[in-house]
């Protein structure tokens, strides 16, 4: 059995999650990123890869869903998990086959309420705020053919106050990801 885990991160946008991840990985020696890939020729994290010296795959849509290129190239180097931080596309079937449970994704929100098809990004907190709840929080889980969907492996929750913004709201749900996504995939990559 090789001794280090590695781990793909896919991430269509900024990117802030997939380098704090990288950079709480670098110097520990079990677990290590094999590659930031992206669907998004314009998405900020490509060029956190590039500063973090991490290799980047840019991929089109055409490639994702019609070829089975990403799944080569995650084979290539070796990467044992796959880890979605702001990744917006569905994974298709070969790649949830090639990688059983071993597909993770974070979600800005406490499923199974806030999410499905086109709920990301500001549109969550928008949502979470005008149904007037009273905390939000996130969701890590694995995935499965359907948005937001999969089993579920950890929540962490932060209270929605009376004057809550979509943009306040966001910077919480950030800082309690920036503090267990790193944490949780460890806790779950060395114990499997
Ligand atoms: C995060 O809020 C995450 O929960 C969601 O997409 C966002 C990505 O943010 N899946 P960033 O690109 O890591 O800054």
């Amino acid at each position: 059995m090789k001794a280090v885990t590695r781990i793909a991160i896919f991430a269509s946008g900024n990117g802030s999650n997939a380098q704090r991840i990288a950079e709480h990985f670098r110097d520990r020696n079990l677990l290590e990123i094999s590659a930031i890939y992206s669907n998004n020729p314009k998405a900020f994290v490509l060029k956190r890869a590039e500063k973090l010296g991490i290799p980047s795959v840019l991929f089109d849509r055409h490639s994702f869903l019609e070829t089975t290129d990403v799944l080569s190239d995650l084979l290539s180097r070796k990467t044992d998990w796959i880890v979605l931080a702001g990744f917006l596309w569905l994974i298709p079937g070969y790649l949830l086959d090639a990688f059983p449970n071993r597909i993770i994704n974070i979600h800005p929100a406490l499923l199974p309420k806030f999410g499905g098809k086109g709920m990301y990004g500001a549109r969550v907190h928008e949502a979470v705020i005008a149904s007037g709840e009273k905390e939000s929080g996130i969701t890590i889980h694995y995935v499965n053919a359907n948005y937001d969907e999969g089993q579920v492996i950890f929540q962490a929750n932060c209270p929605v106050s009376k004057d809550e913004t979509a943009s306040s709201l966001a910077e919480k749900v950030h800082q309690l990801e920036f503090e267990y996504y790193p944490k949780v995939i460890s806790d779950l990559l060395l114990k499997r």
